[in-house]
């Protein structure tokens, strides 16, 4: 496995490789590796003749100092994890190289950025979508692999491939859940062995919801009974539960009967900042 920390000498890298008519999978992560992310490098691996994952905690995309201070950074284990699911390149550069000078470019994603993170972390998705284009041309794969546990990040990196006319394939892959239900973070592993036990609680009210709106309640019923759940769990702020369109992630006010519903939560727990979601 190639470790690459700058811009120039992966560049130099993968373009030998494409002229060799390799073909490039790109899994971008911030490290602190897990096996949702491993599935994404097998999954690339797979479609693939080179994997390239990125290790880069974006500073750009926290909204909240301290959660970039507390932010796990694991680099040797992250190493060691791929290593072993035999990926072949790892980008893993400084701040300093990505960013020489803080970028004056904004990016606005309209209605898809005004609701659950995009309201509650604001700026949030401008630098989602600015190191992710600096990745993309950095990388110039062929594909990019992302986990739908960020269902919203999907869909913002999907409308800016579309409007930027980025010339690569978005693949979205399926949340991967611990035996007791908790999608898998990295920031799970602040959570305190109280927090840990209480976490799969999420899971639970996503279903139950599920069940709820398959069984014809409203959006307004369901969140009365998401409330009423969590009054028993005092340990949780919530900071939104939504029904949405899965497309346009628009809230609605009962289950879509004509295209995918998404239901999405972002809850506080032990001073960790978990989501989740589901789709059906
Ligand atoms: O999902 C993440 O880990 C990050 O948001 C990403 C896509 C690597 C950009 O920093």
């Amino acid at each position: 496995m190639l470790i690459f920390n700058t811009i120039s000498e992966i560049q130099e890298y993968l373009k030998s490789q494409q002229k060799t008519g390799k073909t490039i999978g790109f899994v971008p992560t911030m490290g602190a590796l897990h096996a949702g992310h491993i599935s994404l490098i097998e999954r690339s691996k797979t479609e693939n003749d080179l994997t390239v994952c990125s290790i880069f905690v974006n500073p750009t995309q926290f909204n909240n100092p301290e959660d970039l201070k507390k932010y796990p950074r694991t680099l040797d284990n992250d190493s060691e994890l791929l290593q072993a699911a035999a990926c072949d390149v790892v980008f893993a550069p400084s701040a300093e190289e990505m960013y020489p000078s803080l970028p004056q470019l904004r990016m606005d994603f309209g209605t898809l950025e005004t609701v659950m993170e995009g309201k509650f972390r604001p700026g949030h998705f401008n630098g989602v979508g600015i190191v992710v284009s600096k990745l993309f041309n950095i990388i110039k794969s062929d594909k990019a692999y992302f986990g739908l546990k960020d269902l919203q990040q999907v869909a913002v990196i999907r409308q800016m491939v579309k409007d930027l006319s980025f010339d690569l394939e978005i693949i979205p892959c399926p949340t991967l859940r611990e035996i007791d239900g908790l999608a898998m973070s990295s920031r799970n592993t602040r959570l305190s062995v109280e927090a840990r036990a209480l976490a799969p609680q999420i899971y639970k009210v996503l279903n139950l919801a599920q069940e709820k709106l398959q069984a014809g309640f409203s959006t307004k019923e369901i969140q009365e009974v998401v409330n009423q759940y969590f009054s028993q769990y005092p340990e949780f702020e919530v900071e939104y539960f939504e029904v949405a369109d899965f497309d346009t992630l628009e809230p609605i006010e009962a289950k879509n009967e004509t295209g995918k519903t998404a239901l999405c939560i972002a809850a506080f727990l032990g001073g960790v900042r978990l989501i989740d979601n589901m789709v059906f």
